[in-house]
């Protein structure tokens, strides 16, 4: 963690996309000094938006309490609140977006509402020091391959139904491994050896995971494979369409960097994959850190703050959340 030495704007970031509340601080020199996360973790089955939204209520006035102590900032002296206003679950954003609301309305301070793949670059910029990097954006609810072009950040490949990260929470599941799945597939695969043939769907620039997952359900209820086989097939296989699409987009672009981020960066097969690309046509391989690779508060602060410095405010009036706002809608006006 870094210190802000001189006077800085402080932005207080509200995350509430999904399964995670996140608040993070941030200041304009680039110091993040709080990332409080309180995760909610579903009975059974996947997330019931819902129930994320009551966790979210119920722990909003702690975790901002937490984040507040551990920037050792006052509520008064925010400058700015930040929230995640889309995409994602309408009844967990709008729970960060009624805190974040209440608290720029009653600290008379300016509102931003921030686009939360927008946030999973950004905070990848921040902490790597990428600068204009080809960005692998993978998440329990995105898959997106994307670059910074003429103000946008441009989708050049993306999945037609299910992201990766869902495909691997949704299989672990099946199999009883603990939530989310990432991590336990990924344990699981280390002892795997045997590639079990599964689809493999590229099409054009885009990606397709859903029958990877329902070929993946099936063999595993034959009851025939290793559950160590049958993940680390399920990693070769998803990481492999990842790759292949990434090193087209890299090549295409030409950028000198290329950066992992979202929940499933923090997998280190993936990455040995994406440092095997960027090496191969002479690219920096990037990797967000992983308290920075999961859903949290600071990259929503931090990112609100670039958008405030460009001038970019969200009036309360107009503070609406977008469930389906999507990454190449947003007017990137801090860069160039
Ligand atoms: P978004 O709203 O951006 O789609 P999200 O709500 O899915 O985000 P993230 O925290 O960005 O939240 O990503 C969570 C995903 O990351 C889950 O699918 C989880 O299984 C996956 N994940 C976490 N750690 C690992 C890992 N080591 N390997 C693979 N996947 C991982
Ligand atoms: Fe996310």
């Amino acid at each position: 963690m870094k210190v802000a030495t001189i006077r800085s704007l402080v932005c207080l970031g509200i995350e509430s996309t999904a399964d995670n509340l996140g608040v993070g601080i941030a200041t304009s020199n680039g110091a993040i000094l709080a990332n409080e996360i309180s995760t909610h973790v579903p009975e059974e089955g996947g997330i019931h938006p819902r129930e994320a939204a009551r966790h979210h209520a119920e722990q909003m006035g702690s975790t901002i309490g937490e984040a507040l102590q551990d920037a050792r900032v006052k509520a008064e002296e925010l400058d700015l609140i930040a929230f995640s206003q889309g995409p994602g679950l309408g009844p967990s954003l709008r729970t960060g977006a009624t805190a974040a609301r209440a608290l720029a309305s009653y600290l008379n301070v300016p509102l931003v509402g921030v686009n939360h793949c927008v946030a999973h670059i950004e905070i990848g910029r921040l902490a790597t020091g990428a600068e204009d990097p080809l960005t692998l954006y993978v998440s329990g609810g995105n898959t997106i391959v994307t670059g910074y072009e003429a103000g946008r950040y441009r989708i050049f490949g993306e999945t037609l139904d299910i992201a990766v990260g869902n495909c691997l929470d949704t299989f672990s599941r099946e199999a009883g491994l603990p939530y989310p799945g990432g991590p336990a597939v990924e344990k699981h695969a280390l002892e795997g050896e045997r590639l079990i043939l599964l689809p493999y769907v590229v099409k054009g620039m885009d990606l397709s995971f859903s029958g990877l997952l329902t070929a993946l359900i099936q063999e595993y209820r034959t009851g025939r494979w290793r559950l160590e086989d049958l993940c680390f097939s399920l990693q070769e296989i998803a990481y492999s369409m990842l790759g292949e699409v990434t090193e087209r987009a890299l090549a295409h672009t030409k950028k000198a960097e290329l950066l992992l981020t979202g929940g499933v960066a923090a997998n280190k097969r993936l990455r040995s994959i994406i440092g095997a690309i960027a090496e191969e046509h002479g690219a920096s391989p990037e990797f967000v850190p992983i308290g920075y690779a999961t859903d949290n508060g600071a990259m929503i602060a931090w990112t609100g703050i670039l958008a405030y410095q460009s001038g970019i405010e969200t009036p309360i009036e107009t503070s609406y959340i977008d469930s389906r706002w999507r990454l190449d809608r947003v007017e990137v006006l801090w860069r160039d």
